[in-house]
């Protein structure tokens, strides 16, 4: 795998492979990879001759009190897991080299109704800064295909609209959560946890589950998401949000049947989110 930190290079390389008619497929992250940033690898893998991965911890995503300078940074580590996946480059821009005119000078997408409320409420202004991003890289990859996470489901949610709005050529594929084997989705986040949060962790999955099945066995949603955030609450979880949408994000009406349950909540300092699918019965 090669590893590219500067625009002409990677524009170089990519130019190399779509002459020779090389489908590429882009797998944008933060780093700290985990083995949900290995599945969506393995996906991309599966879709295209050559796969692109992005290491980039985005300023523009941070709200001011978050935790961009705490966020981890593991490049040998992300390095040696993208080589074994069968990653074949790898693009680790600088802050300057991605916003040379500084952040408050830059050009932003802002994708509007799908962006907001959730954690679009919680953290203002972070989807304009996913979306710039993210347009970037498919502007500088120019993949065939791109695979994003589906525990991120707002943010593949915005990336899907601003690919049709934008009308980006590029094919985007939602990949299933990768949960650890007690349930709790796997995020880089999940390391700034102590041993009683990460016991505790899980539980918003385990509420999610609960929810669900009482959902789809009748139980009025209004009524189970009361429970729900009562049951965060004496877990210790400080509740953000805990919605029930119709799966495009837009609200829930009577005539609603695929649906998601979607939660944010902080553990201490740490804030996790996760969602289940469901069907809600006539
Ligand atoms: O999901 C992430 O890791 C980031 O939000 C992304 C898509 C790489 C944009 O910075």
């Amino acid at each position: 795998m090669r590893t590219l930190n500067e625009i002409p290079a990677l524009r170089e390389a990519l130019d190399d492979f779509r002459r020779q008619g090389q489908r590429i497929a882009l797998v944008a992250t933060m780093g700290n990879l985990h083995q949900g940033h290995i599945a969506l690898v393995e996906t991309a893998r599966r879709q295209a001759d050559i796969v692109v991965a992005t290491i980039f911890v985005n300023p523009m995503q941070f709200g001011p009190n978050e935790d961009l300078d705490a966020y981890p940074r593991t490049l040998a580590d992300d390095q040696a897991k993208l080589t074994a996946a069968g990653c074949d480059l790898l693009f680790t821009p600088t802050t300057e080299t991605v916003y040379p005119r500084g952040l408050a000078s830059q050009t932003r997408i802002r994708v509007p109704e799908v962006s907001e409320g959730l954690c679009g409420g919680s953290r203002p202004g972070h989807f304009d800064g996913v979306a710039t991003v993210v347009s970037m890289l498919f502007n500088l990859v120019q993949p065939d295909v791109a695979c994003f996470g589906q525990k991120d489901y707002q943010q593949l949610a915005v990336i899907r609209r601003m690919v049709q709005d934008l009308h980006f050529p590029i094919e985007i594929i939602g990949v299933p959560t990768v949960r650890a084997s007690d349930g709790l989705a796997l995020s880089s986040r999940n390391g700034y946890l102590d041993d009683e949060q990460r016991a505790t962790a899980p539980r918003l999955h385990q509420m999610l589950e609960a929810l669900r099945d009482a959902m789809e066995d009748g139980e009025p949603p209004e009524r189970a998401l009361s429970m729900g955030r009562e049951a965060l609450a004496q877990a210790g979880f400080t509740p953000d949000y805990l919605e029930l949408r119709a799966t495009d994000l837009s609200p829930v009406t009577a005539t609603t049947r695929d649906a998601v349950l979607l939660a944010a909540a902080r553990l201490g300092p740490t804030r996790l989110i996760d969602n289940i699918s469901l069907t809600l019965p006539r």
